[in-house]
């Protein structure tokens, strides 16, 4: 199964924040306090996004500084818009080609997006180059094959029966390596002894049906990305048999699961 699809929109800063950033911004603050880094140290985040775990590692870390990248333009702008604090810096970069010199930061992080990213050894090696000795590796991922993102998950058990091509394009198959296992096997292959691998939760809430619904219909993130190819009639066929499997009169509340890893180099 391929780790990309021609659905993965990473653009529209705005519609991200609503699909995703908000929860994104929750699970950072809840990463950060059983991540317990170090103060006063420089940081290196990978797939930045719209700045949320960037926000973050601001106000709770205490850093030197912070490098935030992401491969996305739009987005790099849009964090760097949002985000005026001075030990903040921000680029656009590939996840396997880091813009630091070797050994130049202390902790290197990276939020939801490994999943995202195809050459996931070479990227976990590049994250070493950078790293002092005795520097912090850290990211976390969905649980997407455990169900662990249930709006997600509700979003692609619907897309399927209004199209069976929606089936390969759900992140619980693209990605199944987002398991506890999962993440300890890619540590080793990368040669990192001993990580940690924990569970991180949050609630999503949403107050009504079409509060849920919306943001399917902003086009940035693959379900939006896959929501947004749909014709009109397909696309209102989606939305009801969403509403049927939810079944709610009202609020929406769903699980939302990420495993962390963390090591030292
Ligand atoms: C689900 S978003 C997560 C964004 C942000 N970290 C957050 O917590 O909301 C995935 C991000 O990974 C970025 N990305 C995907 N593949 C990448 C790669 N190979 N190198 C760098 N960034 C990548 C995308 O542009 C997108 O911003």
């Amino acid at each position: 199964m391929p780790s990309d699809s021609k659905h993965d929109a990473w653009s529209m800063g705005d519609s991200y924040e609503h699909y995703m950033g908000r929860w994104s911004r929750k699970i950072a603050s809840s990463y950060l306090e059983w991540l317990k880094p170090p103060a006063q140290v420089d940081w290196l985040e990978i797939g930045c996004g719209t700045g949320a775990l960037t926000n973050a590692i601001l106000a709770k870390a205490d850093p030197k500084s912070v490098l935030a990248t992401d491969q996305s333009e739009d987005f790099v702008k849009h964090a760097q818009k949002e985000i005026a604090d001075p030990r903040a810096a921000f680029g656009q970069a590939q996840a396997q080609n880091l813009p630091a010199a070797d050994a130049s930061v202390d902790v290197v992080t990276s939020a939801l997006v490994l999943n995202f990213v195809p050459e996931r050894p070479a990227a976990l090696h590049e994250i070493q180059r950078v790293l002092r000795p005795g520097g912090l590796l850290s990211f976390y991922v969905w649980d997407y094959p455990g169900g662990g993102m249930g709006f997600i998950d509700a979003f692609w058990t619907a897309a399927a029966e209004v199209d069976p091509a929606a089936t390969e394009l759900n992140e619980s198959a693209r990605f199944p390596f987002c398991t506890r296992s999962g993440l300890r096997d890619l540590c080793s292959e990368a040669g990192l002894a001993q990580p940690e691998v924990a569970p991180i939760e949050i609630a999503t809430v949403f107050p009504d049906f079409e509060a849920f619904w919306k943001p399917f219909t902003m086009g940035a993130g693959p379900a939006p990305g896959f929501c947004g190819s749909l014709d009109p009639d397909h696309r209102d066929a989606l939305k009801a048999a969403l509403a049927r499997q939810l079944d709610s009169g009202g609020e929406i509340s769903l699980p939302a699961r990420a495993w962390a890893a963390r090591a030292n180099i």
